[in-house]
């Protein structure tokens, strides 16, 4: 095979703008041989490619090797199930799914290891992430004591939430800033410094907005060494922070406004801490700043990575099987603020689906307004 063959199952926002990507030629080896979506406007962006009304009929086509999802959250799972018994190779959108039960059902159809299996985790090719993962989990500051995470730079406005019917709502998209804007920091946050094993969490739903899911998220996390997290997230603050703080054994990082700031203690905070009471020393600290503006490949890379995968057997940067993480992390958090306790990780999987289906049953049906977001908005889809 010299190239792949790819089909966008849902042509909103992100799938016009990956079939633009494509259509341009900006990924070297894939080829756009199919769309889909229900809304056969839609469509339009990818002018001249045949176009089928439902996911299913294009799977079936014989005119694709590979999908890429990007319809709502609660379409990824079936799609991507029929796509993989299909024998297709699949890059799906983030979240993976909307619970983790259905991202269970979703990885445990991936049986054949030939088939190619990604998830559009696209910040993971910003370098600044890469250097704090290589920094962390290369073990650079020792072990991790704190991490602070302030994530209120997803402003969102009414007109956004108004565009999509799906949108903000239980039955339709399954979850609010958790589920649509955070897994980005939440599969960083697995990614850098793995799973937790307690989450308490505090969402407020509708805070910011009229809407019924959460825009509004303070959670702590504790994780397997009893280093803890804070992380906070919101649609509705505006002008919003995206800040990183990791206190380690030796030293701190922090990460703000395009600035990686490493201060590295000369001995280990821990000599001082537990030293003889007579000493009032603190460790001495050495400063590097790196600038971090560069935001990489972002969607690109991801699409040329999942290319080099099939062709040449290239490991990915996000294998999906990963993406079930961000999604457990995002549902233990509401979960916790609907029991109003602690939750233990693993999630009891089952246990969610539940409490989450008497929201989808109480759920408002919304106007289906189909306008498209205004630029402003969706750009930021493309930050941190
Ligand atoms: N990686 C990123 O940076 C990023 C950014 C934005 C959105 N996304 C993800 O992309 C997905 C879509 O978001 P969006 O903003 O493009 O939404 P959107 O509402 O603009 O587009 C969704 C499209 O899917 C179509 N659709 C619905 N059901 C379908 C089905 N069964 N088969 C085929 N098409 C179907 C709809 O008609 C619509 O055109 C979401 O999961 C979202 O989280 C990712």
């Amino acid at each position: 095979m010299g190239s792949v063959r790819i089909g966008i199952a849902g042509m909103g926002n992100m799938g016009a703008t990956h079939a633009r990507h494509v259509l341009a030629g900006r990924v070297a080896r894939l080829e756009l041989t199919a769309v889909s979506d229900p809304n056969p406007a839609r469509c339009a962006a990818a002018a001249g490619v045949p176009a089928f009304p439902s996911a299913a009929a294009m799977l079936r086509s014989g005119r694709i090797d590979a999908v890429l999802i990007a319809t709502p959250h609660y379409a990824h799972p079936p799609i991507g199930i029929a796509a993989l018994r299909a024998g297709l190779h699949v890059l799906v959108e983030k979240p993976i799914s909307v619970h983790k039960a259905d991202g269970e059902r979703l990885l445990a159809a991936h049986r054949n290891p030939a088939q190619v299996f990604a998830a559009m985790f696209n910040q993971r090719t910003d370098p600044a992430w890469r250097e704090i993962h290589r920094l962390i989990r290369g073990g650079a500051l020792g072990e991790i004591r704190r991490v602070n995470w302030i994530n209120t730079d997803w402003f969102r406005t009414a007109a956004y939430y108004a565009s999509g019917g799906w949108r903000a709502t239980w039955a339709g998209e399954g979850g609010g800033v958790l589920l649509n804007q955070c897994p980005h920091n939440l599969d960083l946050f697995q990614w850098i410094f793995g799973m937790p094993r307690l989450v308490r969490a505090f969402c407020r739903f509708g805070r910011y907005h009229d809407i019924e899911v959460e825009d509004d998220v303070t959670a702590w996390f504790e994780l397997p060494n009893g280093a803890t997290a804070v992380f906070i997230a919101s649609t509705g603050e505006a002008p919003g922070t995206s800040r990183l703080e990791i206190t380690a054994e030796g030293g701190r990082i922090v990460y703000e406004r395009d600035r990686i700031e490493i201060r590295r203690n000369a001995e280990a905070m821990s000599a001082f801490s537990r030293a003889a009471p007579q000493s009032f020393a603190r460790p001495e600290t050495t400063e590097t700043v790196i600038a971090a503006a560069d935001r990489g490949g972002q969607h690109l890379e991801i699409l040329q990575n999942f290319t080099a995968a099939i062709l040449d057997g290239t490991p990915l940067i996000a294998p999906a099987a990963e993406g079930i993480h961000s999604v457990e992390l995002a549902n233990a958090m509401l979960l916790s603020t609907w029991r109003e306790k602690t939750v233990d990780l693993p999630l009891n999987a089952r246990a969610y689906a539940r409490q989450l289906r008497q929201h989808v049953r109480q759920s408002r049906p919304k106007a289906a307004a189909e306008s498209t977001p205004p630029a402003e908005d969706f750009s930021k889809s493309f930050g941190r």
